[in-house]
Protein backbone atom coordinates (compact mmCIF):
# COMPACT_ATOMS: atom_id res chain seq x y z
CA UNK A 1 0.00 0.00 0.00
CA UNK A 2 1.36 3.17 -1.32
CA UNK A 3 -1.24 5.78 -1.03
CA UNK A 4 -4.53 5.74 0.98
CA UNK A 5 -7.12 7.35 -1.43
CA UNK A 6 -10.27 5.92 -0.88
CA UNK A 7 -12.17 2.77 1.18
CA UNK A 8 -12.37 0.50 -2.35
CA UNK A 9 -8.63 -0.55 -2.27
CA UNK A 10 -8.81 -1.26 1.52
CA UNK A 11 -9.64 -5.22 1.88
CA UNK A 12 -10.55 -7.09 5.11
CA UNK A 13 -7.52 -8.86 5.40
CA UNK A 14 -5.35 -4.85 5.60
CA UNK A 15 -8.07 -3.38 7.53
CA UNK A 16 -6.81 -6.14 10.51
CA UNK A 17 -3.90 -5.09 10.07
CA UNK A 18 -4.10 -1.68 10.22
CA UNK A 19 -6.57 -2.19 13.85
CA UNK A 20 -4.36 -4.79 15.09
CA UNK A 21 -1.34 -2.28 14.51
CA UNK A 22 -3.70 0.44 16.48
CA UNK A 23 -4.45 -2.00 19.20
CA UNK A 24 -0.21 -2.55 19.63
CA UNK A 25 0.48 0.96 19.28
CA UNK A 26 -1.77 1.62 21.82
CA UNK A 27 -0.36 -1.05 24.54
CA UNK A 28 3.57 -0.02 23.19
CA UNK A 29 4.56 2.96 22.93
CA UNK A 30 7.10 3.49 19.92
CA UNK A 31 9.59 6.01 17.81
CA UNK A 32 9.56 3.79 14.97
CA UNK A 33 8.89 7.04 12.45
CA UNK A 34 12.04 9.01 14.23
CA UNK A 35 13.98 11.06 11.62
CA UNK A 36 10.94 11.23 8.92
CA UNK A 37 8.61 14.05 8.50
CA UNK A 38 4.77 14.67 7.46
CA UNK A 39 3.38 17.67 5.23
CA UNK A 40 0.21 18.15 6.55
CA UNK A 41 -1.72 19.96 3.19
CA UNK A 42 -4.72 20.97 3.84
CA UNK A 43 -6.78 23.47 1.79
CA UNK A 44 -9.89 23.22 3.75
CA UNK A 45 -10.20 23.49 7.59
CA UNK A 46 -9.91 20.75 10.01
CA UNK A 47 -9.95 20.03 13.99
CA UNK A 48 -9.77 16.37 14.25
CA UNK A 49 -8.01 14.76 10.82
CA UNK A 50 -4.85 17.63 10.74
CA UNK A 51 -4.25 17.35 14.85
CA UNK A 52 -4.49 13.65 15.59
CA UNK A 53 -2.39 12.60 11.69
CA UNK A 54 0.13 15.87 13.70
CA UNK A 55 0.00 14.52 16.93
CA UNK A 56 0.13 10.67 15.65
CA UNK A 57 3.24 11.46 13.58
CA UNK A 58 4.70 13.37 16.77
CA UNK A 59 3.67 10.14 19.29
CA UNK A 60 5.63 7.95 17.06
CA UNK A 61 8.64 10.25 17.05
CA UNK A 62 8.44 11.70 13.57
CA UNK A 63 8.58 15.71 12.47
CA UNK A 64 5.79 17.43 10.96
CA UNK A 65 5.52 20.62 8.43
CA UNK A 66 2.15 21.90 7.97
CA UNK A 67 -0.49 24.49 6.33
CA UNK A 68 -3.77 24.75 7.54
CA UNK A 69 -5.18 27.47 4.68
CA UNK A 70 -3.24 25.92 2.26
CA UNK A 71 -5.10 28.54 -0.48
CA UNK A 72 -3.70 31.89 1.47
CA UNK A 73 -0.56 30.49 3.00
CA UNK A 74 0.77 28.52 0.35
CA UNK A 75 2.06 29.28 -3.13
CA UNK A 76 -1.62 28.41 -4.75
CA UNK A 77 -2.26 31.67 -3.52
CA UNK A 78 0.22 33.21 -6.69
CA UNK A 79 -1.33 30.47 -8.96
CA UNK A 80 0.40 27.26 -8.49
CA UNK A 81 -1.43 23.85 -9.51
CA UNK A 82 -1.97 20.73 -6.41
CA UNK A 83 0.46 19.00 -9.41
CA UNK A 84 3.62 21.30 -8.89
CA UNK A 85 2.76 21.75 -4.90
CA UNK A 86 2.59 17.91 -4.47
CA UNK A 87 5.87 17.34 -6.53
CA UNK A 88 7.94 19.56 -4.34
CA UNK A 89 6.83 18.92 -1.40
CA UNK A 90 7.95 15.44 -1.94
CA UNK A 91 11.47 16.46 -2.09
CA UNK A 92 10.83 17.87 1.72
CA UNK A 93 8.29 14.80 3.72
CA UNK A 94 8.22 11.19 3.78
CA UNK A 95 4.33 11.64 3.41
CA UNK A 96 1.34 13.87 2.69
CA UNK A 97 -1.80 14.00 4.58
CA UNK A 98 -4.26 15.97 2.12
CA UNK A 99 -7.24 17.63 2.43
CA UNK A 100 -8.58 19.56 -0.54
CA UNK A 101 -12.13 20.96 -1.46
CA UNK A 102 -12.18 19.28 -5.00
CA UNK A 103 -13.42 15.48 -5.02
CA UNK A 104 -10.64 13.83 -6.97
CA UNK A 105 -8.10 15.88 -5.82
CA UNK A 106 -6.22 13.09 -3.67
CA UNK A 107 -6.25 10.81 -6.77
CA UNK A 108 -4.52 13.84 -8.61
CA UNK A 109 -1.94 14.03 -6.33
CA UNK A 110 -1.25 10.64 -5.85
CA UNK A 111 -0.77 10.28 -9.68
CA UNK A 112 2.53 12.70 -9.91
CA UNK A 113 3.88 12.49 -6.18
CA UNK A 114 7.14 10.79 -5.22
CA UNK A 115 6.27 9.81 -1.53
CA UNK A 116 2.90 8.46 -0.39
CA UNK A 117 -0.67 10.54 -0.63
CA UNK A 118 -3.25 9.64 2.53
CA UNK A 119 -6.56 11.57 1.11
CA UNK A 120 -7.65 13.59 4.61
CA UNK A 121 -11.30 14.59 2.70
CA UNK A 122 -11.46 15.82 -1.21
CA UNK A 123 -14.24 17.38 -1.66
CA UNK A 124 -17.70 15.28 -1.49
CA UNK A 125 -15.69 12.42 -2.57
CA UNK A 126 -14.30 10.13 0.52
CA UNK A 127 -12.17 10.00 3.35
CA UNK A 128 -11.18 6.78 4.00
CA UNK A 129 -8.98 7.34 6.98
CA UNK A 130 -12.36 8.59 8.64
CA UNK A 131 -13.65 5.27 7.85
CA UNK A 132 -11.06 2.88 9.05
CA UNK A 133 -11.53 4.71 12.46
CA UNK A 134 -15.47 4.51 12.44
CA UNK A 135 -15.59 0.93 11.67
CA UNK A 136 -12.21 0.57 14.32
CA UNK A 137 -14.90 2.56 16.68
CA UNK A 138 -17.54 -0.46 16.05
CA UNK A 139 -15.30 -2.78 16.22
CA UNK A 140 -13.69 -1.43 19.75
CA UNK A 141 -17.66 -0.71 21.25
CA UNK A 142 -19.69 -3.41 20.44
CA UNK A 143 -16.76 -6.53 19.37
CA UNK A 144 -17.76 -6.85 16.01
CA UNK A 145 -18.54 -5.82 12.91
CA UNK A 146 -20.91 -8.53 11.41
CA UNK A 147 -23.79 -8.93 11.63
CA UNK A 148 -24.88 -5.45 12.87
CA UNK A 149 -27.38 -2.84 12.12
CA UNK A 150 -26.61 0.47 11.33
CA UNK A 151 -29.02 4.01 10.46
CA UNK A 152 -27.03 6.31 8.84
CA UNK A 153 -28.02 9.60 9.39
CA UNK A 154 -28.10 13.09 7.91
CA UNK A 155 -26.97 14.74 4.39
CA UNK A 156 -25.79 11.97 2.71
CA UNK A 157 -25.65 13.25 -0.37
CA UNK A 158 -22.46 15.82 0.42
CA UNK A 159 -20.99 13.73 3.58
CA UNK A 160 -17.67 11.77 2.09
CA UNK A 161 -18.08 10.11 5.37
CA UNK A 162 -20.85 8.39 5.01
CA UNK A 163 -19.57 7.43 1.61
CA UNK A 164 -16.06 6.00 2.67
CA UNK A 165 -18.05 4.17 5.40
CA UNK A 166 -20.26 2.49 3.12
CA UNK A 167 -17.74 1.25 1.23
CA UNK A 168 -16.41 -0.34 3.73
CA UNK A 169 -19.51 -1.58 5.59
CA UNK A 170 -19.97 -3.35 2.22
CA UNK A 171 -16.96 -5.85 2.90
CA UNK A 172 -18.57 -7.55 5.54
CA UNK A 173 -21.64 -10.24 6.36
CA UNK A 174 -25.28 -10.06 7.61
CA UNK A 175 -24.66 -5.93 7.88
CA UNK A 176 -28.02 -4.05 7.55
CA UNK A 177 -27.74 -0.02 6.94
CA UNK A 178 -30.80 2.84 7.19
CA UNK A 179 -30.20 5.56 4.97
CA UNK A 180 -32.16 7.89 6.96
CA UNK A 181 -32.26 11.72 5.16
CA UNK A 182 -34.57 14.35 3.79
CA UNK A 183 -35.22 13.47 0.08
CA UNK A 184 -33.36 15.90 -1.33
CA UNK A 185 -30.23 15.09 0.66
CA UNK A 186 -30.20 11.10 -0.26
CA UNK A 187 -27.31 9.03 -0.60
CA UNK A 188 -25.18 8.71 -4.08
CA UNK A 189 -26.84 5.99 -6.76
CA UNK A 190 -23.01 4.33 -6.65
CA UNK A 191 -23.12 3.89 -3.04
CA UNK A 192 -26.26 1.90 -3.79
CA UNK A 193 -25.08 0.32 -6.93
CA UNK A 194 -22.19 -1.29 -4.84
CA UNK A 195 -23.77 -2.32 -1.60
CA UNK A 196 -26.56 -4.53 -4.16
CA UNK A 197 -23.26 -5.59 -5.81
CA UNK A 198 -21.88 -7.09 -2.37
CA UNK A 199 -25.37 -8.38 -1.81
CA UNK A 200 -25.77 -5.74 1.86
CA UNK A 201 -29.20 -5.17 2.79
CA UNK A 202 -29.94 -1.40 2.75
CA UNK A 203 -33.48 0.65 3.67
CA UNK A 204 -33.45 4.53 2.73
CA UNK A 205 -36.30 6.68 4.79
CA UNK A 206 -36.61 9.52 5.95
CA UNK A 207 -38.20 8.58 9.27
CA UNK A 208 -35.76 8.25 12.03
CA UNK A 209 -38.43 7.37 14.55
CA UNK A 210 -39.57 4.41 13.37
CA UNK A 211 -35.95 2.54 13.17
CA UNK A 212 -34.16 4.13 15.55
CA UNK A 213 -34.48 1.24 18.55
CA UNK A 214 -33.64 -1.31 15.37
CA UNK A 215 -30.30 -0.46 15.35
CA UNK A 216 -26.51 -1.07 16.98
CA UNK A 217 -25.17 1.82 15.45
CA UNK A 218 -27.01 5.38 15.14
CA UNK A 219 -24.22 7.53 13.03
CA UNK A 220 -25.06 10.75 12.88
CA UNK A 221 -23.81 13.69 10.65
CA UNK A 222 -24.11 17.19 10.16
CA UNK A 223 -25.82 18.88 6.98
CA UNK A 224 -22.47 20.17 5.25
CA UNK A 225 -23.31 23.97 4.55
CA UNK A 226 -19.99 24.44 2.39
CA UNK A 227 -21.57 22.02 -0.13
CA UNK A 228 -24.52 23.90 -0.59
CA UNK A 229 -24.78 26.90 -3.60
CA UNK A 230 -27.10 29.47 -1.15
CA UNK A 231 -27.86 30.01 2.35
CA UNK A 232 -30.89 29.19 2.15
CA UNK A 233 -31.07 25.93 0.43
CA UNK A 234 -28.86 25.32 3.48
CA UNK A 235 -31.54 26.48 5.56
CA UNK A 236 -34.64 24.04 4.16
CA UNK A 237 -32.41 21.43 5.62
CA UNK A 238 -30.67 22.77 8.57
CA UNK A 239 -32.27 20.84 12.01
CA UNK A 240 -33.76 17.99 9.96
CA UNK A 241 -32.85 15.85 12.39
CA UNK A 242 -31.88 16.28 16.14
CA UNK A 243 -30.56 13.48 18.38
CA UNK A 244 -31.55 14.36 21.81
CA UNK A 245 -32.73 12.83 25.05
CA UNK A 246 -35.91 11.16 24.56
CA UNK A 247 -34.80 9.82 21.16
CA UNK A 248 -31.77 8.13 22.54
CA UNK A 249 -34.39 6.59 25.37
CA UNK A 250 -36.04 4.38 22.08
CA UNK A 251 -32.38 2.96 21.20
CA UNK A 252 -31.31 -0.25 22.36
CA UNK A 253 -29.07 0.07 25.90
CA UNK A 254 -26.26 -1.87 24.32
CA UNK A 255 -26.25 0.29 20.56
CA UNK A 256 -23.63 2.85 20.59
CA UNK A 257 -24.24 6.93 18.70
CA UNK A 258 -21.78 8.03 16.43
CA UNK A 259 -20.94 11.23 14.99
CA UNK A 260 -17.45 12.53 13.12
CA UNK A 261 -17.78 15.51 13.76
CA UNK A 262 -18.14 18.68 14.00
CA UNK A 263 -21.69 18.52 15.18
CA UNK A 264 -23.56 21.98 14.91
CA UNK A 265 -26.92 21.41 16.03
CA UNK A 266 -27.84 17.88 15.38
CA UNK A 267 -26.90 16.00 18.83
CA UNK A 268 -27.97 17.96 21.50
CA UNK A 269 -25.04 18.22 24.32
CA UNK A 270 -27.45 16.32 27.02
CA UNK A 271 -26.83 13.32 25.00
CA UNK A 272 -23.12 13.36 26.11
CA UNK A 273 -23.32 11.83 29.14
CA UNK A 274 -25.41 9.01 28.32
CA UNK A 275 -23.78 5.67 27.78
CA UNK A 276 -24.44 5.55 24.45
CA UNK A 277 -22.56 8.19 23.55
CA UNK A 278 -19.09 7.03 21.76
CA UNK A 279 -18.44 10.51 19.48
CA UNK A 280 -16.01 12.17 21.73
CA UNK A 281 -14.13 8.17 21.94
CA UNK A 282 -14.38 8.00 18.56
CA UNK A 283 -11.48 10.74 18.15
CA UNK A 284 -9.50 9.01 20.45
CA UNK A 285 -9.66 5.91 18.18
CA UNK A 286 -8.72 8.21 15.27
CA UNK A 287 -5.50 9.10 16.86
CA UNK A 288 -4.57 5.39 17.03
CA UNK A 289 -5.64 4.25 13.06
CA UNK A 290 -3.83 7.17 12.07
CA UNK A 291 -0.51 5.87 13.88
CA UNK A 292 -0.86 2.59 12.56
CA UNK A 293 -1.77 4.76 9.08
CA UNK A 294 1.84 6.26 9.02
CA UNK A 295 3.46 3.63 10.36
CA UNK A 296 2.03 1.18 7.30
CA UNK A 297 2.77 3.88 4.77
CA UNK A 298 6.28 5.55 5.23
CA UNK A 299 9.13 3.61 4.41
CA UNK A 300 11.48 2.96 7.07
N1 LIG B 1 -14.18 14.31 11.11
C1 LIG B 1 -13.40 15.26 10.53
O1 LIG B 1 -12.90 15.10 9.41
O2 LIG B 1 -13.19 16.38 11.29
P1 LIG B 1 -12.32 17.64 10.86
O3 LIG B 1 -13.02 18.29 9.68
O4 LIG B 1 -12.27 18.51 12.07
O5 LIG B 1 -10.97 17.13 10.44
Amino acid sequence: MKHIIKSQQLDQKLINRIFALATALEKKKSQVLKGKIMASLFYEPSTRTRFSFESAMIRLGGSVITTENAKEFSSVAKGETLEDSIKVIGNYADVIVLRHDEQGSAERAASVSSVPIINAGDGAGQHPTQALLDLYTIKRELGKIDGITLALVGDLKNGRTIRSLSYLLGKYKNIKIYFVSPIGLRVGEDIKIYLKEQQTDYEETTDLFSIVGKVDVLYQTRIQKERFATKKEYEKFNGCYTIDGELVKKMKIKSIIMHPLPRVNEILTEVDKLPQAVYFKQTYYGLLIRMALLKLVIKL
